[in-house]
This record gives structure tokens, C-alpha cells and sequence, in this order.
């Protein structure tokens, strides 16, 4: 940890605000008065915003929630999301506006417009047809930020099929779980993918996790970066081959409201990842809302960019559905911020005059550690509202934010929500709220949040506890795939004479009554806002010959957010293996899990401390991890074991 300067304290205890200017609250989608509308009458404000879709047949029923905690909204409402987030715009007369302007990390471009996205959505779904997908089946998708992902998606939302979007960067083993898990028929990979100015294989990572896979079928894989690569013959079938020849002509179906659109997995506190489900009428209203009211959106002026990756809720929400759904013109690009320069986000938005702009604190914290100088050589005075999401913004990277790209003037939303909550929950509305640097402030018109302690009392004005939610909402998730208890137990036990959902984050009210988001409260880290959890690392630690036990934490880490470190216990003679046995084990997980799971540092332990019931304190690694004097050991069974950590430690075993 690095000592805090005295003007970074100042800022800890930041309790300035920005008000909206005139100008921005004249023109803002939102309204102050929504909050009490929504107040006074929640269903009635929400069946106001399913009004921005189009549907076939008309819901007779906005909420059902007999059946808690299975929600259904828009009860007998039938629709198309595709059609929704495509089709309608064409007819309504903007097929020529550019949906997607898409830049590739190499410096390739394409710009795709609604009549173009119409054409090859519908042309995917005849493809899935033609290998026999429809309603009900799974597709998983891994695949670079190229536009045949977003096209995917939305030919399996046109289809009724569901997807589950699986990150680029996750290894084959955990590609196969979910695969498995889904029972998925059909997977659609890339050749390669573009990383950090290199090409680097997918293919064979899918071909590897799929070897023996019972439920898939087909294969389908675009060709982004040219290189060789196998194709098994009977499985695998290229994109262009299959999709360039359909038909553009696909007439969509409508589908119930509840229906189910996509399965997104996100790690839980056990080992095995939560397949979160999301439906299609509820879903789709709240993306669209949100993306409306919180980023102010205007359809046909404004040019949105978020820059998640479609493998996380976020590219679901705001990168696809809200977006699309709105008729919004967007930025995807496929690469990294730094390649090949470290302006390269500023050049995108200078040459785009992109005007919002949605990223995650850990890169604006990058973005910091690069200097303002970068930023401040390009011409970035086409934004008008800047947003973050994935873990609480610290109150001197928000200002940076504010200042050095929105040059003082832009509204910054700090929008706290989860997969589970399938879309923005808590965020200031630019133009109506006076905004807090490292607050994310109050639930939205229609949303119901509160902080309580463990008797699930609200604690008052400047008290802290965890973040619940206390009404149903449209997008909310519909539960754990093929696994109702689980979904009971993690979300609605906690509270459950109150029916409260349990978010798993900690939070507090300030004087004023606003909700500042404070982090996990159970074993899930967040690592450059992904949710990893200590378990999975664990297990894939423990899996490694050499371990005997494993415990994680994460740590706090000024650019990540949390960064991971491992403490183990090896087995005989691998403990004197120095530092080559600490990178394998580094590599390993990173083989097991994924890169983005690599531990930033692990520590070769003789003991692991434990209570007297075998549970491992992390709350003491966390003090070792964070160079923190050693916090209370009198619960542990062998008090003498955080002396025998440090002191190992220290001697540098
Ligand atoms: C954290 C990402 C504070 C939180 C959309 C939550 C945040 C988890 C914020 C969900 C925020 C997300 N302020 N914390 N604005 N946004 N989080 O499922 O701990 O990847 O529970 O969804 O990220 O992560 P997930």
C-alpha cells in the first residue's frame, strides 16, 4: 500500500458537490419528479417505461410477485427483443444511422448501420436455424469484441435461444463448466483474437475445452486474426461460410415476457460459477430506462461509448440491449486502452466525438498513473456525461475523472449495480442530481434500495450496514441456472422474513441520506471490477500437485481495486522451490481460471491460521497482505501460527 498524501486524505473526506448546470438540466431526459411518481405509484411508472418497446401482444398484469422470489413483469406481454433493438429503428426510418461504429485494435474499421445490423442478425438466425437452434437451446459465445458478438447475441434473442456469453480471456477449463453446465448445442469462437497488438489463439483454447463435451453439436467460427486452425470435420463450421449465404429475410417471433433471453455466469462464494438467468420483457425495459435517464441519451445525436467487454453483464446491458434498444450510435472497440498508445481511448473519442462515455474506476486510475498530459493532447470536448461502474470510485479518481476528461464540466454517474440485478440500480440522473465525488447516491425512480443492519433494521443518516433491496425490479435476475436452492439460499435467506434480496455489499448513508457503496461483504474480490471469488482461486491452487491448502484474500491495491494474494502450504520437498514453484503455481491458476485470475502475489506459509472449527481467518491474511499490524488472534486455535507466518515471511522463506 502506498502512504495516502495529505490532499488524497482531503478528498477522503470530500463533501463537495456538483450541482447540474442550467443548461444540462434544461435538456435532461430525467425529471427530479420521478422520484415521488415512481413513489406513489411503482408499477404504473413502470408500465410508463415498458412503453418504450414494442409489444406484440400487450401485457395484462405489470408484476406478479406471488410466486416470490421468482418475479414475473408484463405478465402475458409477448415481444422480440431483437426486433426491438433492431428491426423497429429500420422501420421507423433509420436503418442508414450507424449503430456501430466498430474500430479494431490492429487499426481496421467498420461502420455498421441499423439496415446493415438487421441483415446479418437475421442472417445468423437463419444460420442457427439451419443447425437446428431454437427456443429453449443454449449457445455459448466466446468470442473478441468483434461485431459478430454483438450479432450473435441478438440472433439468439431473435430465435428464443439463450446465451451465455463466456469472456475471451477465461481458460478452457472454465469455458467447459459453463459450457456443461448450460448443457449448451452450439459454440461460436474466433480463430484468434487481437491482444495487446498481438494475435493470439481462441480456437484451440475452444477446442481444447470442448474435447468430449456431450451436449455440443456445432462449432462456429468467425475468422477475425487469419491464422491456421483446425477444423474438425462434422463439428466446426466457418461464419462466412454458413451465415454469408442465408437469407437477410427472417420474420422474428414473439416470445412471453418472461421468456427466457440469456445465462450469464459470475463467481459466487463456492467454487462453482452462478449461471444468473435474465428474461426478456423486464429486462429489455429497465436496460432501455437506465440508458435513457442515466446517461441522457438522445437517439440520432449522441455517440455513446462503454468500453466492457460483452463477456460481463455490463456489455450485455450497455453494450447490446439498453443501447440498441434505444437507437443509440456506438463505439466498440475490440482492444486494449494502451495499444498502441496510451491515448488511444482520447483519439477514438476525438475522432468519433464520442459524448458519453461509461468506463470502470481501475482504468481511470490507469489512466492517472499514465498522466493527465495524455488525455489533454487530444480534443475531448464532445462529452457531455461521463459514468463509471464494477467497484466503488475513490473520491480523488472521480474528481480526476471530472476534471481531466470532462474538463469540469460533465456530470459523472457512479452507477452501482450487479449481474444479478441485470441493470443500473443506484446512480445519480445528470441534470437532477448534485453529484458526490465517491457516491453512488440514491436508487433510481422505480428502484427501492436500503441500508440495514443484521436485524434487517435501516440503520439512520450517517450509519452503515449492507445494501438490500427491498422491492422487486424489472431486470432482476429469475434465478441460479438449474439451481433454485442455491438462488434461494444466496440471495433471499439472509432476510428472508423481511424478502429482502441480499446484494452481498456493504454501504452506509451519509448525513444526507445518500448511499455510498463501501465493497463486498462476503468472500467475492473484485479485481479490476471482475467478481472473483477466493474459493475459485483456491480450488484451482489446491488442484496443483504441489499444494496442500490454499487460503486467498484480496487485498487492497491501488490501480485493481483488490489485487489477489494466495498464502499455501506446500507439500515435502516443493517448498524449497523457491520462486520458480510460485510462478508455476501463478500460471497454474491462470490455466485453471483464467488470467485475470492470476494471484499478484503468493506466499509460501507453514501454517494457515484457523479458528478452532477449522475455518480459515482471511481477515488476518488480509493484514499480513496489506502490511497491516496483525488484528485480534484470540479466536484462532494455535495462536502462535501469525508469528510463525510473519517471521517466515520476514526471513523471506
Ligand atoms: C461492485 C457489474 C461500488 C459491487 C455491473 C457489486 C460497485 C459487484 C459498483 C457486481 C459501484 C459494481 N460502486 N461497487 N458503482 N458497481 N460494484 O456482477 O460489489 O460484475 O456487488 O456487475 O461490483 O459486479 P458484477
Amino acid at each position: 500500500m502506498t502512504e495516502q498524501s495529505p490532499a488524497l486524505d482531503n478528498l477522503l473526506t470530500e463533501n463537495r458537490t456538483f450541482p447540474p448546470s442550467d443548461e444540462f438540466a434544461a435538456q435532461a431526459n430525467a425529471k427530479a419528479d420521478w422520484y415521488d411518481k415512481a413513489d406513489a405509484d411503482r408499477e404504473a411508472f413502470w408500465a410508463e417505461q415498458a412503453e418504450r418497446l414494442h409489444w406484440d401482444t400487450k401485457w395484462t398484469k405489470v408484476l406478479d410477485w406471488s410466486d416470490a422470489p421468482y418475479a414475473k413483469w408484463f405478465v402475458g406481454g409477448k415481444l422480440n427483443v431483437a426486433y426491438n433493438c433492431v428491426d423497429r429503428h429500420v422501420e421507423s426510418g433509420h436503418g442508414d444511422q450507424v449503430a456501430i461504429h466498430w474500430i479494431g485494435e490492429p487499426g481496421d474499421s467498420r461502420d455498421i448501420t441499423y439496415a446493415q445490423l438487421k441483415d446479418e442478425v437475421s442472417r445468423a438466425a437463419n444460420a442457427l436455424i439451419s443447425l437446428g437452434v431454437g427456443s429453449g437451446d443454449r449457445v455459448a459465445i466466446q468470442l473478441p469484441m468483434i461485431p459478430e458478438a454483438i450479432v450473435a447475441m441478438l440472433a439468439c434473442a431473435r430465435l428464443g435461444a439463450l446465451h451465455s456469453v463466456v469472456f475471451g480471456g477465461f481458460s478452457p477449463t472454465a469455458l467447459r463448466s459453463r459450457v456443461d453446465d448450460a448443457e449448451a448445442k452450439v459454440v461460436i469462437t474466433s480463430d484468434g483474437q487481437y491482444r495487446r497488438g498481438k494475435a493470439a489463439p481462441m480456437k484451440t483454447n475452444v477446442d481444447e475445452a470442448l474435447d468430449g463435451a456431450p451436449s455440443v453439436e456445432k462449432v462456429i467460427v468467425v475468422r477475425r486474426t487469419g491464422e491456421e486452425v483446425p477444423m474438425q470435420d462434422g463439428r466446426d463450421v466457418w461464419w462466412h461460410e454458413l451465415v454469408d449465404s442465408q437469407p437477410a429475410e427472417h420474420t422474428p417471433e414473439a416470445f412471453d415476457s418472461e421468456h427466457p433471453l440469456f445465462i450469464l455466469y459470475t463467481s459466487g462464494t463456492t467454487g462453482k460459477p452462478k449461471g444468473i438467468l435474465h428474461t426478456s420483457g423486464g429486462y429489455l425495459t429497465q436496460t432501455a430506462y437506465t440508458h435513457h435517464v442515466v446517461f441522457d441519451h438522445k437517439p440520432g445525436e449522441d455517440v455513446y461509448w462503454c468500453t466492457a467487454d460483452i463477456g460481463w453483464v455490463t456489455g450485455h446491458s450497455y453494450i447490446v440491449y439498453g443501447p440498441l434498444a434505444n437507437r443509440a450510435t456506438q463505439v466498440v472497440y475490440e482492444g486494449t486502452p494502451n495499444t498502441p498508445h496510451e491515448g488511444r481511448h482520447w483519439e477514438i473519442i476525438q475522432n468519433h466525438k464520442v459524448s458519453i462515455y461509461y468506463t470502470a474506476p481501475t482504468l481511470i486510475r490507469t489512466f492517472m498513473k499514465w498522466g493527465e498530459d495524455i488525455p489533454a493532447k487530444y480534443d475531448l470536448s464532445s462529452l457531455r456525461v461521463l459514468g463509471s461502474v464494477g467497484e466503488p470510485i475513490n473520491p480523488e479518481a472521480w474528481i480526476w475523472y471530472r476534471e481531466h476528461i470532462g474538463a469540469g464540466r460533465t456530470p459523472v454517474v457512479d452507477t452501482w449495480w450487479q449481474t444479478e440485478t441485470g441493470s443500473i440500480m443506484i446512480s445519480p440522473l445528470p441534470g437532477v442530481t448534485s453529484t458526490k465525488p465517491g457516491s453512488a447516491q440514491r436508487p433510481l425512480p422505480g428502484i427501492s434500495a436500503k441500508v440495514v443492519d443484521d436485524t434487517a433494521t435501516e440503520v439512520g443518516k450517517g450509519g452503515g450496514g449492507y445494501l438490500v433491496l427491498d422491492k422487486p425490479w424489472p431486470s432482476m435476475l429469475r434465478g441460479i441456472w438449474g439451481d433454485d436452492e442455491r438462488f434461494r439460499d444466496t440471495y433471499w435467506s439472509r432476510f428472508a422474513d423481511q424478502g429482502y434480496y441480499f446484494a452481498g455489499d456493504g454501504a452506509k448513508y451519509d448525513n444526507d441520506g445518500d448511499i455510498w457503496l463501501l465493497g463486498r461483504v462476503d468472500d467475492v474480490m473484485n479485481v479490476s471490477g471482475h467478481r472473483i471469488s477466493t474459493t475459485e482461486v483456491e480450488s484451482a491452487l489446491v488442484s496443483h500437485p504441489t499444494v496442500a491448502e490454499a487460503a486467498v484474500v484480496g487485498a487492497s491495491d491501488p490501480t485493481t481495486g483488490q489485487g489477489i494474494v494466495a498464502f499455501v502450504i506446500l507439500r515435502g520437498s516443493a517448498a524449497e522451490g523457491g520462486d520458480e514453484a510460485v510462478q508455476e503455481l501463478r500460471n497454474h491458476v491462470a490455466k485453471e481460471i483464467g488470467p485475470i485470475a492470476k494471484p499478484r502475489q503468493i506466499m509460501v506459509v507453514p501454517e494457515l491460521p484457523k479458528t478452532r472449527s477449522g475455518k480459515i481467518m482471511r481477515r488476518l491474511l488480509r493484514d499480513v497482505a496489506e502490511n497491516r499490524q496483525i488484528g485480534d488472534v484470540t479466536t484462532l486455535a494455535d495462536s502462535s501460527v501469525m508469528e510463525l507466518i510473519s517471521s517466515g515471511l520476514q526471513s523471506g522463506k
